[in-house]
This record gives structure tokens, sequence and C-alpha cells, in this order.
């Protein structure tokens, strides 16, 4: 498979995506999520494939967020397209997807890249990770699912503690909240996955494609939530804070609310 943002391999019955846009901090843009979202769908139709394991090149970043400078001059549709292509195209699908995917956080996640690993089946975080949904800096809200996973992961306490502040929690802290399943030294990680990816390895596809659709039944009430998170991030693209946030960002300064 041959892509321009991304490596997707596999070996025996493991696939491995990595994100490969270091000097970005592997910022999500528009062509590395339509190539993530392929290359998922292909590593899913091959029956030998048991477990796929998602991680960002380098060691400082899993994933930094949405591209900002691809957004910051959107209006309100925009956003709102932008929230509603993500989110079938990429997010729902990792999160819906029969093949367990295992996200191993090797760094900053932060927005879209925290969305990201939460929307995979299991997160594997190495101890300098650190994570956030930062958002409301930008005078946005999360548009990726994160408001209505994170309240799922960590429920609406923490949920709302980390969106309003926009602050970054430690992989420590994310693992006492429940954030991420694991927190392994850096080297260690990737050989953490793959053991963990082994063990899914033995069990039956078809019961684990079913297991899959069963939890994420559970959590299906909360569809609404993602479409008045859609509606709620189109929004912020109309206003004044939008600008200044995301114009802040791209200038190297503090925004000024
Ligand atoms: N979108 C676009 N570019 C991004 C990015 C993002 N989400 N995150 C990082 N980058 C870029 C920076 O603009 C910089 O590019 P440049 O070298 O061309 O100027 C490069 O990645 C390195 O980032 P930098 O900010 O210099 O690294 P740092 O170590 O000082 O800070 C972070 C690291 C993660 C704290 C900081 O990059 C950051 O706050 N990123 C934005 C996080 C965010 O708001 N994400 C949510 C988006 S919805």
């Amino acid at each position: 498979m041959a892509y321009q943002n991304i490596i997707a391999e596999h070996e025996d019955h493991l696939g491995f995506i990595t994100i490969e846009r270091p000097k970005k901090l592997n910022a999500l843009n528009k062509a590395t999520i339509e190539e993530l979202s392929d290359a998922f769908k292909v590593l899913e139709a091959d029956s030998d494939i048991r477990a796929i394991i998602i991680t960002g090149s380098g060691e400082k970043a899993f994933v930094a967020g949405a591209d900002i400078s691809e957004f910051s001059d959107f209006d309100v549709q925009e956003g709102k397209e932008l929230a509603e292509k993500g989110q079938t195209m990429l997010f729902d699908l990792v999160s819906e997807l029969s093949t367990p995917v295992i996200a191993a956080v090797n760094g900053f996640a932060l927005g879209g890249g925290l969305e990201l690993a939460m929307a995979c089946h299991i997160r594997v975080s190495s101890e300098n990770a650190r994570m956030g949904l930062p958002e409301v800096s930008l005078g946005l809200i999360p548009g990726y699912g994160g408001t209505q996973r994170l309240t799922q992961l960590v429920g609406k306490g923490k949920a709302l503690e980390m969106i309003t502040t926009g602050g970054m929690i430690s992989a420590e802290d994310a693992l006492k909240w429940g954030l991420v399943n694991y927190v392994v030294p850096q080297e260690q990680l990737m050989d953490f996955c793959e053991k963990l990816g082994d063990n899914i390895a033995k069990n039956s596809p078809n019961a684990i494609k079913a297991a899959i659709k069963a939890v994420n039944a559970n959590v299906k009430e909360s569809v609404d939530g993602f479409k008045v998170e859609i509606e709620e991030f189109g929004n912020c693209f109309g206003t004044k804070d939008f600008e200044e946030g995301t114009t802040a960002f791209l200038e190297k300064r503090k925004p000024n609310f």
C-alpha cells in the first residue's frame, strides 16, 4: 500500500499504520484522513489480519490534532462538513471496524489525535505522552467525536474538566481516569501492543466482530450527541473567537478572547 502521509504494512496476523508527518507532529490534514480511511478498509478486508496497531512517527507525537492551517478560514457550513465527513470517513469507521484497533499513543495526543485514539478499541500510552482536547483555546469544540467518546470513557465530570480547561493530562492521569488501558516505557510500547494483538489473534474473528458490535450498541443512544457536536462545531466557525484562536496559533502568539 503506497501512501504519502502514512505507512501501512502487515506482518503475520498484525496490521500496522504509522502516521508520517513528523514535522507537523503528525497533524491530521485532509489527505492523511483519506489515506487512513483507505488503509483501515484494506487491512480490515484481509482476513489474515486479526488486529491493527496505529501509532505516530517519531518520539514526540502520536497526533497533535487536526491540521489547523487547513480550516482556519472555514465558515459555518464548511465547519459542519469538516466534522461530519471526518466522523464518517475515519472516526466512526475505526470505532466500528470489525478488526480490533489498538492505539499506541507514543507522545502528544491532542484534539483530533486524542479523538482518533479514543475511536480505537484499546489505548496503550507511553510514559511521555500528554493528552488533551485544546479546541476551546482555538474558539472551537471537539468535532471528531471527542465530546461523546471522552464522556463515555472518563465520565462527564472529568470530560468537562478536560474540554473546558483545554489542558493536557499526563499518561499517569490518563491511566487513573480510564482514558488509556496501560502506560509503558516508550521503548516497550510497540512490543506491548503487539502482545495484546497476539492475544486477540488467538480468538474467533467472528466472535470479536460480534463483540465490537455489541459493545458499541451500548453507547448508541449518544448518536444524537454526535449530531449536536457537528452542529455546535460548525457554529463555532461563525465566531470572532474562532478567527482569533486559529490566527493566533498560526502567528505563534497567544489568543486574546
Ligand atoms: N495543526 C497544524 N500544525 C501543527 C499542529 C496542528 N494541530 N500541531 C503542531 N503543528 C505544527 C506547528 O505549527 C509547527 O510547524 P512549523 O515548524 O512549520 O512552525 C510544528 O508542527 C511543530 O510544532 P511546535 O508547536 O513548534 O512544537 P512544540 O513542541 O513547541 O509544541 C504542541 C507542541 C503540541 C504543544 C503544539 O504544537 C500545539 O499546541 N499544537 C496544536 C495542538 C492543538 O491545538 N490541537 C488541536 C487542533 S483542533
